[in-house]
């Protein structure tokens, strides 16, 4: 029987997850559609109820429900718990819908892609402290990275994800424009050089990164944010957010379907469409 998936959102036309993902499953020979459909706040539960009636076999979920969607779901496994979000459900045998984050896990696969495990023990800063920085600080202090630093225009909201990691500092944003120089990994998790998220700026200056510096977004269009584009530019290594794109959809794919999809050659080829837009 054909199985069905989706992705839910507001607003939706632009997610590259139905390509992704209806690729996979030709490649691998399943019969089986996923469908972009968009989904107002205030229908998000008619919309949970309507999918499971309808036997999804399993969606992401992506702004704004990956934490309102939490009350509508039967069960949230641990970490998606912790993280107060959820970016995928599966449908389990017993017809329950349990929600999972593969978000930061996805980051983490892609950011050791290319810089390997060998830089777990250096200081790392995480920029913005929303829903995105949180899945990424537990999925990286869970990978074993050991000196993790959080900042934020809000501090209070850093805080809390310090104090959930139970480890951990954080700076101000003043403080960021003076220290920036002695992080070796940075990681950019706000929507700040996003194409279609207004004109968000860093509140601080970039200018201090030092040469050696790997650089990583979250934002995946454009490609190379204001960002990245300093760290390549002063030599840095540079991690676009079209590898945690595709890790977090092929988790969840192989939370759905059992198996790990073929990811290079879909990094590579999102990479190419965008570079070509
Ligand atoms: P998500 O859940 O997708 O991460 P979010 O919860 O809205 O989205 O978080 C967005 C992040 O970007 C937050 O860290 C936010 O900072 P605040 O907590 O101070 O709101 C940050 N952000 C958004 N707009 C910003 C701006 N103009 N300048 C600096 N930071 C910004």
């Amino acid at each position: 029987m054909k199985k069905w998936f989706a992705v839910i959102g507001d607003p939706i036309a632009q997610s590259k997850s139905p390509e992704m993902h209806n690729t996979w499953y030709e490649q691998d020979g399943l019969d089986a559609a996923y469908v972009p459909i968009q989904v107002k706040a205030e229908d998000l539960e008619k919309a949970v109820n309507s999918f499971k009636l309808l036997g999804v076999s399993g969606f992401n979920i992506t702004i704004p429900h990956k934490t309102t969607i939490i009350p509508f779901l039967d069960e949230i496994d641990e970490t998606a718990k912790h993280m107060g979000a959820v970016n995928t459900v599966v449908r389990l045998q017993n017809g329950n819908l349990k929600g999972y984050n593969t978000d930061g896990d996805g980051f983490v696969r892609s950011l050791e892609e290319k810089i390997g495990q060998e830089h777990r023990h250096q200081p790392l800063l995480i920029i913005g402290a929303g829903g995105a920085a949180r899945g990424i600080a537990y999925a990286l202090k869970k990978s074993g990275y050991e000196d993790i630093t959080v900042t934020n225009r809000t501090i209070s909201k850093a805080e809390d994800i310090i104090d959930a990691l139970g480890s951990g500092k954080v700076i101000t944003s003043d403080e960021v424009s003076k220290s920036l120089g002695q992080y070796k990994i940075l990681i950019q998790a706000t929507p700040a050089g996003m194409q279609y998220g207004g004109e968000v700026s860093l509140p601080f200056s970039i200018e201090q990164m030092s040469k050696g510096v790997i650089a990583a977004d979250i934002v995946y269009n454009p490609l190379m944010t204001p960002f990245l584009r300093h760290a390549k530019a002063i030599g840095g290594t540079v991690v676009t957010g079209v590898g945690m794109f595709v890790h977090q959809g092929a988790i969840a794919y192989e939370h759905w379907l059992g198996h790990y999809p073929k990811t290079e050659f879909m990094i590579e080829r999102i990479t190419k469409q965008l570079n070509e837009a």
